[in-house]
């Protein structure tokens, strides 16, 4: 049985009250109901230690959005691996495609991140995903593929259990984005496991898990899960209200129930 994932990057939204509320409601909810799929959320670095804390006894992962490679010195305005681990996050997402577009961030400084994170025992979450041109031209998948093995370069073969990806075409991001159909979903994760397989072996791959973002919703999320390799989904505005999580969390519980991977 393969873990189901679920998690909400909430990028520049909800401030520490915020945050501490929507926390607070989410801790209430599965105090009552105890989730059965992996539950992470990734709040803003302000509210990070706080949410932390109020999520410290239940089995939701909180996150960071994205760090730096150094583990300390003269960065100002940067923040750590270790810092983000003392705060008590436990996963940190990396190379998503804002971050990509508008902060210089590359292939070679993901893996950087990667490694760095691996160090310090945060669980990277590793976002890839191509441009829309990369897909009219026919070359979705060397993209993605070229991006996976960058951002996996010198991690050792111990350490990928600790690793998760995210496919996320940059077409189906946001406001103005389209959601990818099931069944490009469920090629591209193909692929992207494929990948992993040629430089892990064919075990190790099965067991990673792949998860898809953009533009997921109560609409798509039980088609999309239906699909044999996508091992979870990772949600922008759709869960930015605890209430939708919630009703999320449930919707994604209800369709992989009983799920068993051979
Ligand atoms: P979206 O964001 O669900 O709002 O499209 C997804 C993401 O950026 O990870």
């Amino acid at each position: 049985m393969k873990q189901v994932w679920l998690g909400t990057g909430w990028k520049m939204n909800h401030g520490t009250r915020e945050s501490v509320s929507y926390a607070r409601e989410l801790a209430g909810y599965l105090a009552q109901q105890p989730p059965t799929v992996q539950l992470f959320i990734l709040p803003p670095f302000t509210a990070l230690a706080q949410v932390a804390e109020i999520l410290r006894e239940s089995p939701v992962l909180v996150g960071a959005q994205n760090m730096h490679e150094a583990s300390r010195g003269a960065f100002t305005g940067e923040i750590s691996a270790p810092i983000l681990h003392e705060c008590g996050a436990a996963l940190v997402e990396l190379g998503h495609s804002e971050r990509r577009e508008h902060f210089g961030e590359t292939d070679y400084t993901v893996n950087t991140k990667v490694l760095a994170a691996l160090q310090a025992t945060l669980i990277p979450l590793v976002c890839v995903g191509e441009p829309k041109i990369e897909r009219e031209f026919g070359v979705a998948a060397d993209w993605v593929r070229r991006q996976v093995k960058i951002a996996l370069y010198n991690v050792p073969t111990v350490q990928l259990e600790h690793v998760i990806l995210a496919y996320e075409p940059v077409w189906a991001i946001g406001e103005s984005g389209t959601p990818a159909t099931p069944k490009q979903v469920s090629q591209m994760h193909g692929v992207i496991r494929g990948t992993v397989a040629e430089i892990y072996g064919s075990e190790l791959a099965q067991e990673l898990p792949i998860l898809y973002g953009g533009s997921v919703n109560h609409l798509n999320a039980a088609s999309l899960l239906t699909q044999p390799d996508i091992d979870g989904l990772f949600v922008g505005r759709a869960a930015w209200r605890v209430t939708d999580f919630i009703q999320l969390i449930a919707l994604v519980e209800r369709v992989t129930v009983g799920r068993v991977y051979v």
